[in-house]
């Protein structure tokens, strides 16, 4: 990092942060392209709050260095912070103030004249499908509300970056797709968007890049894409119409699939069969290996009540990756994906 590259909105290099004992970010390296989502996909206490945290300049790292556009977290942390917005950092919304209340008193708090602060608030509550609810108490909103009003809190005055971190966590399917287009409009708008997430899904509707990480280090980085064909050309699934008949129907996939070793994955539905098809494979060749395996399916005798073969989901590329929960792991796992 002896040169800054403008167009990239965070660049951090072996970024280190220690509670105690605990390396919540350990040797992190990442590159954000500035207009972009960027997502960082974890499970709980991967560290993804933490650097989140560093970045935004609430937090001192311990180690390495990080950059947001340009500007060093410790040197330059002013500079950072007129660029940078966090949802949550305004968690200060005043509960018995109404929405359009709360946002008009923030959007003076960083400068706007009255006429102009209402224009904005009003704005954005119609841009989050807030307006009726505008005039209710925010402690009346539903989750999936709240979530939204803190958002439009943090993109008053629009920032560069704008770090979400897990903006849809227990919202449910319509919240989280009204959260998704917010997102979307944003990006639009020029801001670059750190997404931090658990939901694969999301990171792979969302994001142009995704870094995963696990124990503080980023075990993965790629476009979804390329995250997904790191762990083979396709996945077959299979809906079986007994769930007596998974063994053979295990046995069947597994032969025709190719080297086997974890190939089959079992789902928690007992009629249910996801099968990867070995990572050196064509989108083409995939399909003819699917298509016998299928034929060789019915050849054993399986009933098969539905049949598909898509690319691997994030799902499979997370469990591929990080083996089990309890997994640790040491400094040399990384799996470059990019190219
Ligand atoms: N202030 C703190 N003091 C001590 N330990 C902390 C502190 N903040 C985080 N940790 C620890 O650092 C590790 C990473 O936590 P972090 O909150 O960054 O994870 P996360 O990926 O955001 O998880 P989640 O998905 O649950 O939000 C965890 O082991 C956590 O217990
Ligand atoms: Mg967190």
């Amino acid at each position: 990092m002896n040169h800054r590259t403008p167009d990239l909105a965070i660049e951090t290099s072996g970024l280190v942060k220690t509670f105690g004992s605990t390396r919540a970010v350990d040797g992190v390296d990442l590159r954000v392209p500035a207009g972009t989502v960027y997502g960082v996909l974890g499970p709980n206490g991967a560290g993804k709050t933490t650097a989140v945290r560093v970045l935004a300049t609430l937090l001192r790292p311990d180690g390495g260095e990080a950059r947001v556009f340009g500007h060093d977290v410790l040197r330059e942390a002013d500079a950072v912070r007129g660029r940078v917005s966090l949802t949550g950092q305004y968690a200060s919304l005043d509960e018995d103030l109404t929405g359009t209340e709360n946002l008009v008193l923030l959007a003076r708090l960083i400068g706007h004249r009255k006429p102009a602060a209402r224009r904005r608030a009003e704005q954005l509550l119609e841009a989050f499908g807030l307006s009726e609810a505008g005039g209710r108490q925010v402690k009346t909103y539903s989750g999936g509300m709240r979530r939204r009003i803190d958002i439009a809190a943090s993109i008053l005055k629009t920032p560069d970056l704008l770090f979400l971190d897990e903006p849809t966590t227990g919202l449910d399917p319509r919240s989280r797709s009204q959260v998704w287009d917010i997102v979307r409009l944003i990006v639009a708008q020029g801001t670059t968007v750190l997404l931090t997430t658990q939901y694969l899904d999301e990171a792979d509707h969302l994001a142009s890049r995704i870094a995963v990480i696990d124990h503080g280090k980023v075990i993965a980085e790629g476009t979804p894409g390329e995250l997904k064909s790191s762990v083979g050309a396709g996945s077959v699934q299979v809906r079986l119409r007994d769930s007596a008949q998974r063994p053979e129907a295990e046995r069947v996939l597994a032969r025709v699939l190719g080297d086997g070793s974890g190939a089959v994955q079992r789902d928690p539905d007992p009629v249910r069969l996801t099968a990867r098809v070995g990572g050196e494979q064509t989108g083409h060749e995939a399909a003819e290996l699917a298509a016998r395996a299928l034929t060789e399916l019915t050849r054993a005798g399986v009933a098969v009540d539905d049949f598909s073969l898509g690319q691997p989901s994030l799902d499979e590329v997370f469990l591929a990756l990080t083996d089990s929960p309890a997994t640790t792991h040491d400094s040399d796992d990384t799996k470059e994906v990019a190219a």
